[in-house]
């Protein structure tokens, strides 16, 4: 049922109707802020066949533009579309939330926030996953003083890659793809809601090979070309002082780090994944035996996917900032694209285009409606 909330929600249509979109209609049910209405896709069959799963409209993508009723238009296309799809949509005077990473590149990511700008717009980018339980939680604890004053982390992303499962890998070889501007928005984005804003980063890179043999049902035998470097690590200097050393990878068979730990003057903390919404949280300080596992302070610890275009609709509605806003999705994508340059000139990068810090998400918020 919708409008039980003060916000009038929001009709959304949805560009991209592939492996993701599940979450994301799931999520429009679960916000009331969001009301989905039609989507679009290049392939008119993909579309059709998410239309008819989820009772709403199939539409060309210029129809779907041209729909007066729809009000903001969640991109869910592959990252190297990103950017001139987002542009589409605020040219046809729509509010836009897409998916990671914003752009392939930051001047490419700077001229979809000038439009938005220009048209008085807003741009929301994924991830969204530091609105959820564990994220909320972990800076809860991080602001409350439990770790003291953070001095330094860890960040690990390693994984064999997504050719063995994703009905269409291709993309994340591809410019756009690769390890760092595929998964590293979620670690980097988790970094700057718990820190606040990186000012440097220093790193090196490897690549696999020049192909990767894709083993998901739909492409087996495939050899998928490689654009992008496979491993990434190195270390972001955040403007607090803190300095975290970072991998993420699609060449690691297995290993045994944790997703994410802070280390302040007063403890530690070991952060959960921030591909996922829950997740264990734990905090160790010096006098107690052992780590302790510390529950969840807020709500959202099941996949929530969508959670950031809905606080989106509550920001517009009210006039406030937008949490997963374009300022933090181009200063994360200019760290992503940093690892690149540092390893290019074997030089330290300064960050030009900081943001800053998510604010939290107030405790006890009815089920389905977010702060105004
Ligand atoms: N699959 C996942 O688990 C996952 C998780 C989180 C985020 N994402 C992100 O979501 C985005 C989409 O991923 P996916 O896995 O759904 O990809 P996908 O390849 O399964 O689907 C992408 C869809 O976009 C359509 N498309 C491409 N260009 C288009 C254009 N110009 N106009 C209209 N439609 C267009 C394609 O036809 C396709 O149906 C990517 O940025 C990805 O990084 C994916």
């Amino acid at each position: 049922m919708k409008n039980l909330s003060s916000v009038p929600a929001l009709n959304v249509g949805i560009i991209g109707c592939g492996n993701i979109f599940p979450a994301y209609a799931k999520g429009c049910t679960i916000f009331r802020a969001l009301n989905l209405k039609a989507c679009a896709d290049l392939n008119m069959e993909a579309a059709a066949k998410r239309a008819e799963e989820y009772h709403i409209a199939a539409l060309s993508v210029d129809e779907l533009l041209a729909d007066p009723s729809i009000d903001l238009v969640i991109n869910l296309t592959v990252p190297k579309v990103h950017a001139k799809v987002s542009m589409e949509i605020l040219r046809a005077g729509k509010h836009v939330y897409g998916e990671k990473p914003l752009a392939l590149d930051t001047q490419e990511g700077k001229a979809v926030l000038e439009l938005a700008a220009s048209k008085k717009l807003r741009v929301g980018c994924a991830p969204d996953t530091f609105l959820g339980a564990g994220l909320q939680t972990s800076r809860k604890l991080i602001d409350d003083g439990w770790i003291g004053r953070p001095l330094a982390g860890t960040a690990f992303m390693l994984g064999a890659g997504p050719e063995r499962w994703h009905p269409n890998p291709a993309f994340f070889y591809a410019q756009g793809g690769g390890p760092m501007l595929d998964m590293g928005p979620y670690y980097i984005t988790a970094l700057v809601h718990l820190l606040g804003p990186v000012s440097a980063v220093s790193a090196m890179a490897s690549k696999s090979g020049p192909g990767r043999l894709a083993t998901c049902k739909e492409h087996f035998g495939e050899i998928l070309p490689v654009e992008v470097a496979t491993h990434n690590s190195g270390s972001l200097l955040f403007e607090n002082g803190a300095v975290v050393t970072i991998a993420v990878s699609f060449d690691v068979p297995r290993h045994t780090h944790k997703p994410i730990e802070i280390y302040g003057t007063e403890g530690s903390i070991s952060v959960p994944d921030p591909n996922t919404f829950g997740g264990p949280i734990s905090v160790f300080r010096p006098g107690n035996e052992d780590w302790k596992e510390m529950p969840f302070a807020y709500a959202y610890h099941e996949n929530s996917r969508s959670i950031g275009a809905a606080d989106m609709a509550h920001a517009i509605h009210s006039g406030r900032e937008h949490r997963c806003n374009g300022s933090l999705a181009l200063h994360v994508l200019e760290v992503m694209k940093a690892f690149e340059k540092s390893q290019e000139s074997r030089c330290t990068i300064e960050i030009a285009n900081r943001c800053t810090q998510p604010k939290a998400f107030p405790q006890g918020l009815p089920p389905g409606v977010l702060d105004d």
